[in-house]
């Protein structure tokens, strides 16, 4: 199976893609990582426990990482995914523990000890804790597989600034380290994940699962939705982080380019930007595979498949 660390922030999205991967037989999950986003640290580390405990997964382990960006205070997104981060259903306090370490020693010392080119690492939050382990080991970035991860936007911008997509802007300076850095990059921007949106049939479909990961599964995409319908009229919610662990299992779902992005974080309008040279008219060197569509239907059918197999 290939080895992942997931690093969230949760998140109901995020909650959706560590369930996804839990549900997948190719995939080894390592770890979680938790960093500061969505709501502060000491939420996302619980939220990320809770899921695991949903998922019937205690052997999971999960490590708490920075609390606030590298330079900047920290943004939050309570008016997206509520108080807790987690809104939409309440789950017990999870009997799994925090493990003690530091989820950025934890990202440094897996990376060493495995294989070299054999953990991929899918980000579905801000980048700090990525960004602070290849500061402190540079030595890792070479070792890493692939790094997968949600956040940018390009033709579809901004759902935090009229700029910037939330992942990227929290974190900017995090985000410029990690897209420089070398390390074979999949970004799955909002041009994709805007493609992603539930219907009311799948979430009926999750809710009438036998388990109860779908009932919770529909009751966080309820909650979750009536954010992107209230404001912008959209047909659904944007299940956006699911999509990068979609992505690890099945490419062929989704369309982009391998083109040239960087990070904006001096912008007076437009810091946190992922300017994305998709017509090559600079001749910046290729730094990423950014997704511009994806498959919806094949998506919610894998999504469908996979969820209906957790307890
Ligand atoms: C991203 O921001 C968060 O609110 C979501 O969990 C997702 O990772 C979308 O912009
Ligand atoms: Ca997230």
């Amino acid at each position: 199976a290939r080895k992942i660390i997931i690093d969230t922030d949760p998140g109901q999205d995020d909650a959706v893609a560590i369930l996804l991967a839990l549900a997948s037989p190719e995939l080894q999950v390592l770890g979680l990582t938790a960093v500061a986003g969505n709501v502060p640290l000491p939420l996302t580390e619980l939220n990320a426990r809770k899921i695991v405990e949903l998922a019937g997964r205690p052997d999971i382990p999960v490590f708490a990482g920075c609390d606030r960006p590298l330079s900047r205070a920290l943004v939050t997104a309570e008016h997206v995914h509520g108080k807790s981060g987690l809104d939409g259903i309440e789950l017990p306090d999870p009997a799994v523990p925090l493990q003690p370490q530091h989820a950025v020693d934890f990202i440094i010392d897996t990376l060493r000890r495995e294989a070299a080119g054999t953990v991929t690492l899918v980000p579905v939050g801000p980048l700090t804790n990525i960004a602070e382990a290849f500061r402190r080991a540079p030595d890792i970035i070479a070792r890493v597989q692939q790094i997968v991860l949600m956040g940018g936007a390009y033709f579809e911008v901004g759902n935090i600034t009229p700029a910037a997509e939330f992942n990227i802007y929290v974190d900017p300076e995090a985000a410029a380290e990690v897209f420089a850095a070398g390390a074979p990059l999949v970004v799955m921007p909002l041009d994709a994940t805007h493609e992603a949106l539930t219907s009311r049939g799948w979430i009926e479909a999750m809710r009438a699962l036998p388990g109860r990961c779908g009932p919770a599964i529909a009751s966080w995409t309820d909650f979750f939705e009536r954010f992107d319908k209230d404001k912008y009229g959209s047909q659904g919610a944007p299940l956006h982080d699911p999509c990068t662990i979609a992505w690890v299992l099945r490419p062929d779902l989704f369309q982009g380019r391998q083109i040239n992005v960087e990070i904006e974080t001096e912008g007076r309008h437009t810091t946190g930007m992922t300017v994305a040279d998709w017509w090559r008219v600079t001749d910046r060197p290729a730094n990423a595979l950014f997704i511009r569509h994806l498959d919806r239907d094949g998506l919610f059918d894998l999504l469908t498949e996979r969820l209906a197999r957790l307890p």
